[in-house]
């Protein structure tokens, strides 16, 4: 593990966790999520959320970066298919990835976390890169601790995500 990109994730959580305190929209709560993650981690051209819109579609959430798609099938590109199968996928050269869904032609890496809370999968965060290969184990460790401070925020305000 990289120790300097681990002890960046650190303090980005230490971060997050002081901008969601107290904080019950899940908006708001989205929109800080994304800004910290854009302007706090290199290299990267995108970052954002997907929520779950019903069962069959994700659909475009607060983000960082240009313009995105904003409906995706489930189980369709990274996004939906990190969310069908409730894992995160870290994509090293995005034209290697059958489905691969391209909102910024710069794009050639990419790192989907889905969002489950109670068993349910609410939607997920995306990052993308325009360099290969951007993301590594410690960003997809660093990520999910990420987003489980983001989930516990909306644990302490079940109201704040009435899907
Ligand atoms: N590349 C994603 C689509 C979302 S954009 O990257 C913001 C995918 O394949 O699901």
């Amino acid at each position: 593990m990289h120790a300097g990109k681990a002890s960046l994730y650190d303090d980005l959580a230490v971060q997050l966790t002081s901008l969601i305190e107290g904080e019950a929209d899940l908006v708001a709560n989205a929109a800080n999520m994304a800004a910290l993650i854009y302007h706090g981690l290199p290299d990267l051209n995108w970052a954002g959320f997907y929520f779950a819109d019903g069962e069959t579609e994700l659909v475009l959430g607060p983000f960082q970066g240009k313009p995105a798609c904003i409906r995706i099938p489930w189980g369709n590109g990274v996004c939906g298919t990190a969310a069908a199968r409730r894992e995160t996928i870290v994509v090293p050269d995005v034209c290697e990835f059958p489905g691969h869904i391209a909102c910024d032609p710069d794009s050639r890496s990419e790192l989907v976390v889905p969002l489950i809370k109670d068993g349910r999968v609410l939607g997920v965060l995306d990052l993308d890169s325009p360099i290969p290969g951007r993301f590594d184990q410690t960003d997809r460790a660093g990520c999910e601790q990420l987003v489980a401070i983001f989930l516990d925020g909306l644990r302490a305000s079940p109201a704040a995500f009435s899907l």
